[in-house]
């Protein structure tokens, strides 16, 4: 089990375009493999490799849903509208309303670079669309239209 640092909001890593993934070789397979550890070690649904300091564009997921990798993603079509609470793991302690499409189909590749597309709703399909947007060096908070205390979230 390898853990890596995640980065906080304040690092300018964040902020930047990551470039695609073109090598699917055991150096890619470590990194996903410590992003896993680093995503499950720290109680979080997904991780993008900005956040741990490589800007590749990879991210790891884990809704409670099933674990999976999607490496250069893009997203293929999206419709509906769900408003929920969001956070982030770059962002401890800070949470607030996201509006954000209901149903996202999107495709990727796999570890191996084999391509797939997959369609998700609800929980699931926020958190895709949040880990893509860190790819792009973005980051929810700009989204955020209503904070929510954190305290008040543990009550709930
Ligand atoms: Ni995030």
């Amino acid at each position: 089990m390898a853990l890596r640092t995640i980065l906080n909001k304040s690092d300018e890593a964040l902020y930047k375009k990551c470039r695609p993934v073109e090598k699917f070789d055991e150096r890619l397979h470590t990194l996903l493999d410590d992003m896993k550890d680093t995503l499950y070690n720290a109680d979080g649904a997904g991780l993008a490799a900005p956040q741990v300091g490589i800007l590749r564009r990879a991210c790891v997921i884990d809704v409670g849903e099933g674990y999976i990798e999607l490496i250069n993603p893009q997203i293929i079509k999206t419709s509906g509208e769900q408003k929920g609470v969001e956070g982030c793991l770059s962002c401890p302690g800070e949470w607030g309303y996201v509006t954000r499409p209901m149903y996202v189909t999107f495709k990727a590749q796999d570890r191996f670079g084999k391509e797939y597309e997959k369609s998700v709703e609800g929980l699931f399909a926020r958190c895709v669309l949040h880990e893509c947007d860190h790819l792009d060096g973005k980051v929810f908070l700009d989204l955020v239209t209503e904070w929510v205390d954190p305290k008040e979230l543990e009550e709930k």
